[in-house]
């Protein structure tokens, strides 16, 4: 019963470290019962065969580029603990829409190395536009109804966290969690390889400028622990949010730009007024004095924002062996105050600047450097 697939690892001239990644997830998963047998193959990634193929020409469309496929950060297994699944004739990916009885959909997705995940439709929609531009690859559109936003252009996958019917802010996690596992599983049908999903959003700062960028070192909950916990048939279950060290440094180290980022942890609360500490919500228990004193707790235990979605993703791209990061824009700085009052104008800017982070570090990881209509942001 239990779930094998072949697991393909890339390996390329100077992955030393990959390789170590690699091999301690491939025991992980042998100690923890997942895989019953593994095939590990040695692969140059399709990228590296572009690499010889075509030349380093600008104007060709991603797919046809010489784009350096080395991921600094790779690790490449796709393996999922699931033991229903291999009973499974055919997955409906019920709200994504993709159904493996459909392999050639399913195939679009085999090069996909990216996951852009979070915000609104319509944020998702502008991001795979630009990318359009970044990879001269049209934007595929696989929205299906009233679901999920959901695109993808060239090596990149863009996805709202909140379906095109918005989901209230109390659903949210689930919202989350229902996108998470259908991209999980259509990345493994797809038998993508060393693929980074990266959750991007707005968030409440704590003791920093509004407007920075904080990329994630620990997503953690209100008791400062990283760890998300759920329940499930009645017990609770809590898992490890461990996110990949290397993807946040990678991100960190490639910004050439004037945003203003930060590498710190993350809170998770489960919403966006009581318990985040807000005493603006339409019901408030606690004191302005209980308010201050936990903020100053979490600026203590290495917190620099929160936002709702930080743990539930990290626990299961962890879980499913799929490295995550999370990269978040602060509207606010909660030490000073609860309300969202900045202009909507320079919300809107800031808003933009997680994907402007996240795009140099797709640049940074496939060498591109032009873009057609100049930036990105
Ligand atoms: N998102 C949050 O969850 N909290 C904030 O304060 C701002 C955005």
């Amino acid at each position: 019963m239990l779930y094998t697939q072949k697991i393909a690892l890339t390996k390329t001239n100077d992955s030393n470290d990959s390789t170590d990644i690699c091999f301690n997830r491939i025991s992980q998963f042998r100690l923890r019962g997942y895989i019953k047998a593994t095939h590990t193959e040695w692969t140059r990634s399709a990228w590296l065969t572009d690499l010889v193929k075509y030349g380093q020409d600008t104007n060709a469309p991603y797919s046809k580029r010489n784009c350096a496929a080395k991921m600094s950060v790779s690790t490449a297994t796709m393996s999922l603990p699931n033991p229903f699944l291999s009973d499974l004739k055919e997955d409906i990916l019920f709200h994504l829409g993709p159904n493996t009885r459909d392999p050639k959909n399913i195939q679009k997705f085999r090069d996909t190395k990216f996951v852009i995940i979070g915000g609104t439709p319509s944020r998702m929609k502008l991001y795979a536009e630009k990318l359009s531009d970044l990879f001269k690859e049209e934007v595929l559109d696989f929205t299906s109804g009233d679901r999920y936003a959901f695109f993808k252009v060239g090596p990149v996958v863009t996805v709202s966290i909140f379906t095109v019917f918005y989901f209230p802010a109390w659903c949210r996690l689930g919202s989350v969690s229902v996108v998470l596992h259908e991209i999980i599983k259509l990345l493994y049908h797809a038998q993508c390889e060393d693929v980074a999903l990266i959750r991007t959003g707005t968030c409440g700062g704590i003791g920093v400028e509004p407007g920075t960028v904080v990329v994630t070192r620990n997503a953690v909950n209100d008791r400062f622990q990283p760890v998300f916990e759920f329940s499930r048939l009645g017990e609770t279950v809590s898992r490890s949010t461990k996110l990949c060290s290397e993807l946040a440094d990678s991100i960190m180290a490639c910004q050439n730009n004037n945003i203003p980022i930060i590498k710190a942890d993350t809170m998770c609360a489960e919403d966006f007024y009581e318990c985040q500490g807000r005493l603006d919500g339409a019901i408030c228990e606690i004191t302005k004095e209980q308010k201050m004193a936990f903020l100053q707790k979490a600026v203590e235990a290495g917190v620099r924002n929160i936002e709702m979605e930080s743990c539930g993703i990290a626990a299961l791209c962890n879980a499913c062996g799929v490295k995550a990061a999370v990269v978040c824009v602060t509207l606010i700085d909660r030490l000073k105050g609860d309300q969202l009052n900045t202009p909507t104008e320079i919300l809107r800017k800031w808003e933009q600047r997680p994907f402007t982070v996240i795009v140099e570090f797709i640049k940074e990881q496939l060498k591109i450097s032009s873009w057609k209509n100049g930036d990105a942001s």
